[in-house]
């Protein structure tokens, strides 16, 4: 019975969890909260493009995970009133793919890119020219008897979003009129936007576990939703009308999530450099084998936050844990350690 009604409420909470991830993002750049700058660019660019009546120049999004891109590539299009069409690099195998992709685009519309960096380059190589002259080549048949053709495409806006920026090419990188970073949301963000989520999804909660939320968030509004969604579920299992400061951090206590948003993976990484190699410097491969995490996901997922919050110091010789980290873990730094890596005056 108990099983059941377990089953019952997973399958209610899936459906409607995309429902709701469509619900909270953001659809115009004025819901958008923070990335001021790039907003400001982005106005303008736009109001630009519309008063010449031409596509919007090519845009690339850069940042960590979670932070935007995405809704940020939606927002453009909608606030363009033009269509987007959504795909990401490992997802174009063939030219043949991309070619398709392109040739049904309608004059304006947005084509997202997303994980830009992970386009094949033989595929890469195709979006110069329809980039640059809105133009495809194309090589019909094979060997000595081969023939290039040139197919005219409507005029687009190419949107790329990335997490690597380093990883993209510097000719496909050239081609993009603005590159945009995004970067981790300040604590006050963090705030407003679990507040409009909060509004929007109905559900009653106090302003001091709103900032207990944004604290424990990772500066990401992808995380500070999970948490926010998370909590509510357990408000409704427990008939918890409204969130209390001490429900909320009972309830992150259980999710394994600690004050700076830290979780299970992000301490046991710092453990590692520390009971392992003495604290660094350690390269990320050693990292990735002793913590059976992936190089990869340890760079792309864990480390960013690390670093901006000053846990973690990439220096030449590698990654090294900081004073702070120590004293957030409560472990004893060794004596004599790293002196050399603090800048006492
Ligand atoms: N500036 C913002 N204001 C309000 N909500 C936001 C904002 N940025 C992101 N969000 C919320 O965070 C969620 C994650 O954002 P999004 O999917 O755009 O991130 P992303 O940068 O594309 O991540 P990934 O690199 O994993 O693709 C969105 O569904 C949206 O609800
Ligand atoms: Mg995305």
């Amino acid at each position: 019975m108990i099983q059941r009604d377990n089953q019952i409420i997973n399958t209610a909470s899936t459906t409607q969890d995309n429902k709701l991830d469509l619900a909270l993002r953001p659809k115009k750049l004025d819901e958008y909260i923070g990335q001021r700058d790039a907003k400001m660019n982005l106005k303008v660019s736009m109001q630009a493009a519309q008063k010449r009546d031409e596509p919007m120049e090519h845009l690339l999004f850069y940042g960590p995970p979670g932070l935007g891109k995405t809704t940020l590539a939606n927002i453009v299009a909608s606030e363009m009133g033009v269509n987007i069409k959504t795909t990401s690099g490992p997802a174009i195998e063939k030219q043949g793919d991309l070619a398709s992709i392109l040739t049904n685009l309608k004059e304006n519309d947005v084509l997202f890119i997303d994980e830009i960096h992970r386009l094949k380059t033989q595929i890469e190589e195709i979006l110069y020219s329809a980039m640059e002259d809105y133009a495809l080549d194309i090589i019909i048949g094979k060997g000595p008897t081969a023939k290039s053709m040139r197919l005219d495409l409507p005029r687009f806006t190419l949107i790329g979003a990335t997490t690597k920026i380093g990883s993209l090419s510097a000719p496909l990188r050239d081609r993009f009129g603005h590159i945009h970073k995004l970067d981790f949301y300040s604590n006050a963000e963090m705030e407003q936007i679990l507040s409009r989520s909060a509004d929007l999804l109905g559900f009653k909660i106090d302003q001091k576990s709103v900032a207990k939320i944004a604290q424990s968030a990772r500066r990401t509004p992808r995380i500070a939703n999970r948490l926010l969604k998370r909590i509510r579920d357990f408000a409704t299992v427990e008939d918890v009308e409204a969130v209390s400061l001490a429900f909320t951090e009972n309830c992150l206590k259980i999710m394994g999530v600690d004050l700076l948003g830290l979780d299970k993976t992000d301490r046991q990484i710092l453990i590692t450099i520390i009971e392992k190699f003495q604290g660094g410097p350690v390269g990320v491969n050693a990292i990735a084998a002793a913590t059976a995490e992936e190089a990869e996901t340890i760079e792309d997922l864990y480390e960013p936050y690390l670093l901006q919050i000053g846990f973690l110091d990439r220096t030449q010789r590698g990654r090294v844990v900081t004073e702070n980290a120590y004293l957030h873990l409560d472990i004893q730094r060794p004596k004599g350690r790293h002196s050399e890596q603090k800048n006492l005056f």
